[in-house]
């Protein structure tokens, strides 16, 4: 009966603290509410500056030596033989036109046929020219005149390329 009675103060004693506690949380809430009313009512005008101005969106640039770069070494390893590039003047026609190749190649690795390693437009311009035998561009006869690897080419040389390439949209 004793412990019956011990346990019961006990319990007692906990639902008063919790209660306690709960008051002082409601009364912490209220207070905060009332303090923060007129605050929020003043602070919206501050908020529009915060804002990010279009102006100051990051624009995407074309580096221009780079590009003149990426035609140099297009012209030197005479890509145009068998290329068409306006922006390079060439006109060959043994493989597939180089007009707008960095759309072209988001294309092509989207193709279910593209059996390649790349994931990127950049990676499928690199892997044609290292290793044209990844994939075979639709609609081109491979035969009498096959892209050869440039797989021998300085990194700097096929950096440019793909670079140069890439900006062709
Ligand atoms: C002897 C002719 C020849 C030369 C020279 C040549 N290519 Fe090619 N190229 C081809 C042929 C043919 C294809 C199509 C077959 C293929 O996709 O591999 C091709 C495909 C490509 C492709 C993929 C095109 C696409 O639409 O998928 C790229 C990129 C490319 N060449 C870049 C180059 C670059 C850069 C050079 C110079 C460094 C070069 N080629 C030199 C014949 C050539």
């Amino acid at each position: 009966m004793k412990v019956v009675t011990i346990a019961m103060l006990i319990v007692f004693f906990a639902l008063s603290r919790q209660n306690t506690l709960i008051m002082a949380a409601i009364y912490d809430a209220g207070s905060e509410l009332s303090s923060t009313t007129p605050q929020a009512t003043r602070t919206p005008a501050a908020t529009p500056t915060r804002l990010p101005s279009p102006t100051a969106q990051p624009t995407p640039t074309v580096d221009a030596t780079r590009l003149a770069t990426g035609k140099a070494v297009y012209l030197a390893n005479y890509c145009g033989v068998c290329h068409t590039l306006q922006a390079a003047g060439t006109a060959g026609v043994f493989g597939p036109s180089h007009e707008h190749m960095g759309s072209t190649a988001a294309q092509r690795i989207a193709d279910p046929s593209y059996k390649g390693a790349a994931r990127t437009a950049a990676e499928f311009i690199r892997e044609s020219i290292v290793t044209p035998s990844a994939y075979f561009a639709p609609g081109v006869v491979n035969g009498r005149h096959p892209m050869p690897s440039y797989a021998h080419l300085p990194q700097a040389d096929l950096d440019a390329l793909v670079y140069f390439l890439l900006q062709q949209r």
